[in-house]
């Protein structure tokens, strides 16, 4: 949520940085800025609303582009609304320093009152003001910028990066970091400084993580990283294992459309390397030993959003395969419930980029309760990983759409393979049911692609409601989240009125939003569970008594379901608990293209950020 760029080289400044930004937009779209340093003095231009806005003022604009370093941002309004004045970045009273900023500082209000106390003329409504002026009397002192972000740094509370310019020390860029994330790009003769890798990986590969509390120097010449106290510190580098073609659309209008492409090749991704020679699965970088494992009597998942879903699905395969009970709670509810922890619960963080605040914190709550910590995430070297004892890469690449598609999927396979693994070290499965199971995983990415080739009817089902307002959606099982995640597509990009029940559930209040024509989906159990799949029959039986215009999605074969559905969409036949791998498909390229037809940008939809990294 806010997407910062920082670049010291060779290249035109302003082309790097918007070039970066373009990609960070997934972060916040609110308002977009850039700062340059050039010829002594820093040129700022900003703009509220899309960064299409700020390349236009740039495009009219007598704006230098012989600065050389500089920094940008684009926003997800939190103090102040989306205006010019509020967006990034911000200046002090000489216009010498420039600042952007990611996170809340939660004591603004009173180094505000602090500063203006002192004489400082405050121009926005945003915390982040505030840091521009603190740095602005701590280089008046004769700090050099470095010096007064590492004073200024240890004077706020809160979740924080910053990275500014000083007209005074054109060629360098500072960046600081606490509990937001930022990492640097090493490139040679250049180097870069982004909320995501995403941002530079057109010129490097090479990339190094940034721990809490450290600030960093960029220079043409190198890279310098510190301690909020000054102390050198120790950093990690890496190499980003793929390119700039995954994080650009390959020839489709959205991201989106792209990411529920790739959905095929980033489940096989996920699955790959995880059988051993000896038949057995084997999660090395899990890093929990089988012991650890062994020892745990309870499951605690926390996730949100996207996410959060996986995780109620996952609940289903875990106490299924290894009897152990499972909790599934939000994130952002988790630590203020007072959970019951032990040294034996095992605490699984399901989190796409790593970052998610609300996630971060039951992980650090968890932690402290000394439960053993273990993350599913997307982004390598993110936060949530590099802060649980033990973690689980999807390998879905790049997702760049607000609304989550293929990084479902692959969490969806990371926590089936965690309850198996889990089965296979507790003996709650023989070792060949688990091979079986895992047999069975190895031929999703090609179920999933028989979905994908199928697909062409629910668009032209999706363009036919565009008009509605409102659609319901019912599942049973595994089938709930499901319809859960269905509506909850649907609400982010069409911003309809939309909302998953269990089908069980809803003769005891929610039949009463049945009206005629109402569109519902229902999610239809696999007939390997009879007891589930008669039920669910007759519960749209209820609904179509009622008036509803049904929209089934169920398994090849299935007959039982015709006669009561308005509209038929097929899937793969597969076992129960694995059908959410290909029932979640249809129902992704539903709300894209109803969106489409409604005329949103569904890559970016209003309101939301992909990485909310506040609580
Ligand atoms: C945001 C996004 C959702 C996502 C959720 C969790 O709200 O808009 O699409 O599911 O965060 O994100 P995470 O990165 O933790 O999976």
């Amino acid at each position: 949520m806010c997407g910062i760029v920082g670049y010291v080289g060779s290249q035109p400044a302003l082309d790097v940085v918007i070039d970066g930004l373009s990609r960070l937009e997934y972060r916040g779209y609110d308002s977009a800025g850039t700062a340059v340093s050039a010829d002594g003095k820093l040129t700022v231009t900003k703009r509220a609303g899309k960064l299409a806005n700020l390349r236009e003022a740039l495009a009219g604009a007598d704006h230098s582009d012989t600065g050389r370093s500089g920094i940008g941002h684009t926003r997800w309004a939190t103090h102040g609304p989306p205006n010019d004045r509020n967006a990034h970045p911000h200046t002090d009273c000489t216009g010498a320093v420039a600042v952007v900023h990611n996170g809340i500082i939660e004591n603004f209000a009173a180094l505000r009152l602090e500063l203006e106390g002192r004489g400082h003329e405050l121009s926005s409504d945003t915390d982040t003001e505030a840091v521009a002026h603190l740095l602005e009397e701590e280089v008046a002192k004769g700090a050099s910028l470095a010096d007064a972000m590492r004073r200024v740094c240890l004077r706020l509370e809160g979740a924080f990066t910053l990275v500014a310019v000083y007209s005074g020390e054109p060629d360098l860029v500072v960046g600081a970091r606490r509990n937001s994330p930022l990492v640097v790009g090493v490139g040679a003769g250049e180097n870069f400084l982004a909320s995501d890798v995403a941002a530079f990986i057109a010129h490097t590969r090479d990339a190094i993580e940034l721990g809490q509390d450290q600030v960093v120097e960029l220079r043409r010449s190198g890279v310098t990283v510190t301690g909020f106290d000054g102390k050198p510190a120790d950093v990690k580098e890496y190499h980003v294992d793929w390119d700039v073609s995954a994080a650009e659309k390959g020839g489709h209008d959205y991201f989106m459309l792209k990411e529920i492409a790739e959905q095929p090749r980033a489940v096989a991704e996920t699955l790959l390397g995880r059988i051993g020679a000896d038949g057995r699965l084997s999660l090395d970088e899990m890093r929990l030993t089988d012991d650890e494992l062994r020892d745990i009597d309870k499951i605690i998942i926390v996730a949100c959003g996207t996410a959060y879903h996986a995780g109620l699905i996952a609940k289903y395969a875990i106490e299924h395969w290894t009897q152990l009970p499972c909790e599934v709670e939000l994130a952002s509810e988790f630590r203020y419930r007072d959970p019951i922890l032990t040294r034996s619960t095992l605490v699984i963080a399901i989190s796409q980029s790593g970052e998610t605040m609300d996630t971060l914190m039951a992980v650090r709550h968890a932690r402290e309760q000394r439960a053993s910590v273990l993350g599913i995430c997307n982004v390598n070297g993110s936060t949530i990983p590099r802060e649980c004892d033990g973690v689980l890469y999807t390998h879905a690449g790049p997702e760049i759409a607000v609304a989550s598609t293929k990084a479902f999927l692959t969490q969806l396979i990371a926590v089936y393979l965690i309850a198996l693994y889990l089965a296979q070290v507790r003996g709650t499965k023989w070792g060949d049911e688990v091979f079986a199971m895992i047999q069975l995983l190895g031929t999703m990415p090609q179920k999933v692609e028989q979905v994908l080739e199928t697909v062409e009817p629910v668009r032209d089902l999706a363009r036919s409601l565009a008009g509605e307002r409102c659609v319901l959606f019912l599942g049973r099982h595994v089938g709930f989240p499901v319809a859960l995640e269905g509506a909850l597509k649907l609400k982010e990009l069409a911003y309809m009125h939309a909302e998953g029940f269990a089908a069980g559930e809803l003769k005891h209040g929610p039949i009463a939003l049945i009206e005629q024509d109402l569109p519902v989906v229902v999610i239809v159990p696999s007939r390997a569970r009879p007891v589930l799949h008669d039920k669910i029959v007759s519960n749209i039986q209820e609904i179509r008594a009622r008036g509803a215009r049904t929209i089934v999605i169920a398994e090849e074969g299935d007959e039982a379901v015709a006669p009561y559905a308005d509209t038929l969409i097929r899937v793969p036949a597969v076992p129960t608990l694995l059908q959410p791998l290909v029932a979640t498909v249809p129902l992704q390229v539903f709300a894209c293209e109803l969106a489409t037809a409604r005329g949103h940008d569904v890559d970016q939809p209003r309101n939301l950020a992909k990485s909310v990294t506040v609580e």
